[in-house]
């Protein structure tokens, strides 16, 4: 007998009334399905609703019937297609930030998780009901805060099929297939950004697909600091420098300290709108000429093309070339805008990558690769697995000369990895490199509308110079200008146009202002979206800027 209830009856190979199919579930008062869920059978036939397995056989379970993934994978589909057309065509019951409370959930949920399995529609009418409240809906169109989470069918599907397969492919034999496409594809993303060759797996550098920026930034300092420490000898642990502007995302600040850095010897080096926050090769020069002579041993600087806050760019021409002279390692984060740089009209960005000894972006970001998949590439593949190379016995394998094989392993902090690389090759294939392009350059295009709506709006202003999908703007200080009542105005702001639920927009700090960040990036975000956004902003905005006066 045959179930579709989580593989009820198939996995004891007996007919013997196991099932808990159409015929013998039990509906609860609310009419879901309450038969047994993923994989129990039982030599009794006393598997139905919610009752008590009877007798001393031992439940069986099934986790993995190709029957049931087939039925209630399509009901998963469903409930996903569902989602996203949901949030188009209803979107007044998904407020794009979540507005429950602290703790909301651990009401709505039992204090321990069942002994009997539960229906898949019981589940779902629980997401429905209890998850998607506490949702913030990253994938509404009018999304505009933190930059995006890209999604897409293609990075979907990769990650369905990532998830089917479930391989681990930290040695190359534990899937050639996934080592190998990781290289071929990050090869071809190297060719789209037009990355120096020495980034290509045919020379002495490669690519990795680690899961997040984070994750990139540590493994290239760890990288970075054992080839000093191996040049000059582990005791000068206490004198290594790093460098980076104060617009650097934390995660290099975290990297440094896990990798022994002393935070005393992180500089974090000023910038301000002169150079709309980007690291001034000056301020780095000195900054190194400084430290040498006070005995301290420059290693690394982590430069970023469009940061965190506010989008703003290291020039790399310059930063590498200082980092050449003094034999430094140059990082170039460009999690967010790197993306961009596969269109030419933005690969000046990265003009000067060509001295940089490691790259990362994030394709989870704006590549429409689904969380999570940060493609990192390094000049110098041994730095990387030097530093991080591990060699238990059980891992042996015969090829063991150390260019056979790449064995992803030794390229990041931990063993276990997903085959991420399943979806940039699906995202990149059925899409095609065009239309990722037009598709960014689209985004770009809604961000200039919107910097367009700023500009026009005297009470506004446009507070950086945008060159990717993000606008930095605030309502102008009035008045006598003070800097702090226009702080608090705008925090108000942001904090009424969020509570609405239609539009999320996020904030950030530049020299002590308080500035609102509207990024665009969301797969389903279009014209009208923008322009509804601006409405409700400026609707927001007018009760600070009745009759001109905030
Ligand atoms: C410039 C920059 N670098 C690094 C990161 C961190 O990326 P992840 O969240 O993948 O660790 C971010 C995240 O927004 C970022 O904007």
């Amino acid at each position: 007998m045959h179930d579709r209830e989580f593989g009820n009856g198939t996995s004891n190979g007996n007919d013997n009334g196991t099932g808990t199919g159409t015929g013998n579930c039990n509906c609860n008062g609310n009419g879901i399905r309450n038969g047994n869920g993923i994989g129990n059978g039982n030599g009794n036939g006393n598997v139905n609703g919610n009752e008590k397995v009877k007798g001393a056989d031992v439940i069986k379970m099934k986790p993995m019937d190709s029957e049931v993934l087939r039925e209630k994978g399509h009901i998963m589909v469903d409930f996903i297609a569902d989602y996203y057309r949901d949030l188009q065509d209803s979107p007044q019951d998904f407020p794009v930030l979540s507005q429950v409370q602290p703790g909301y959930l651990r009401d709505l949920l039992p204090n321990s998780a069942p002994d009997q399995p539960e229906s898949l529609n019981e589940l779902l009418d629980d997401v429905t009901k209890k998850i998607m409240p506490g949702i913030t809906h990253w994938q509404r169109p009018s999304y505009f805060a933190y930059y995006a989470s890209s999604t897409s069918v293609a990075g979907f599907l990769g990650e369905m099929l990532n998830a089917g397969l479930s391989v681990v492919g930290f040695t190359w034999q534990t899937s050639p297939a996934a080592t190998e496409l990781e290289i071929i594809v990050l090869d071809w993303l190297a060719k789209l950004l037009q990355l120096p060759d020495h980034f290509l797996s045919t020379g002495h550098g490669g690519g990795v697909i680690q899961g997040t920026g984070c994750e990139a930034v540590l493994v290239v300092v760890l990288a970075a600091r054992d080839r000093i420490l191996k040049q000059v000898g582990k005791t000068v642990l206490p004198q290594l420098v790093v460098y980076a502007s104060d617009q650097t995302h934390s995660s290099f600040r975290k990297a440094c300290l896990i990798g022994g850095i002393h935070e005393e010897n992180i500089r974090l080096l000023k910038t301000d709108s002169s150079t709309n926050y980007g690291l001034l090769p000056e301020s780095l020069e000195e900054a190194i000429s400084h430290d040498i002579a006070k005995g301290c041993i420059p290693f690394f600087i982590c430069a970023t093309v469009g940061t965190t806050s506010s989008a703003a760019v290291d020039p790399l021409v310059p930063l590498g070339k200082i980092a050449k002279k003094y034999g430094i390692w140059m990082h170039v984060d460009a999690a967010y805008a790197g993306n961009a740089c596969i269109c030419p009209e933005y690969r000046k960005f990265i003009d000067g990558v060509e001295n940089a000894d490691s790259f990362n972006m994030n394709a989870h970001k704006w590549l429409f690769a689904n969380q999570t998949c940060s493609p990192l590439w390094v000049k110098d593949r041994y730095a990387l697995i030097d530093a991080l190379k591990t060699n238990p016995e059980y891992l042996e394998y015969k090829v063991s000369e150390r260019d056979a094989v790449v064995n992803y392993k030794d390229w990041q902090i931990s063993l276990s990895r997903r085959f991420r690389s399943l979806k940039l090759w699906m995202v990149l294939r059925l899409y095609g490199s065009e239309n990722l392009r037009n598709f960014i350059r689209e985004h770009v295009n809604l961000a200039k509308q919107f910097e367009d709506y700023v500009t026009q709006d005297p009470h506004f202003e446009v507070v950086t110079t945008r060159y990717f999908s993000l606008v930095c703007f605030r309502l102008v200080p009035v008045d006598d200008g003070d800097e702090d009542k226009c702080n608090q105005r705008n925090r108000e702001l942001l904090a009424a146009i969020n509570s609405t639920g239609k539009i999320f927009i996020s904030h950030t700090a530049l020299s002590g202002q308080f500035i609102l960040r509207f990024a665009v990036g969301a797969p389903l975000t279009e014209e009208k979206h923008v322009t509804e956004a601006w409405q409700i902003i400026q609707k927001h905005a007018s009760k600070f800027t009745r009759n001109g006066n905030c």
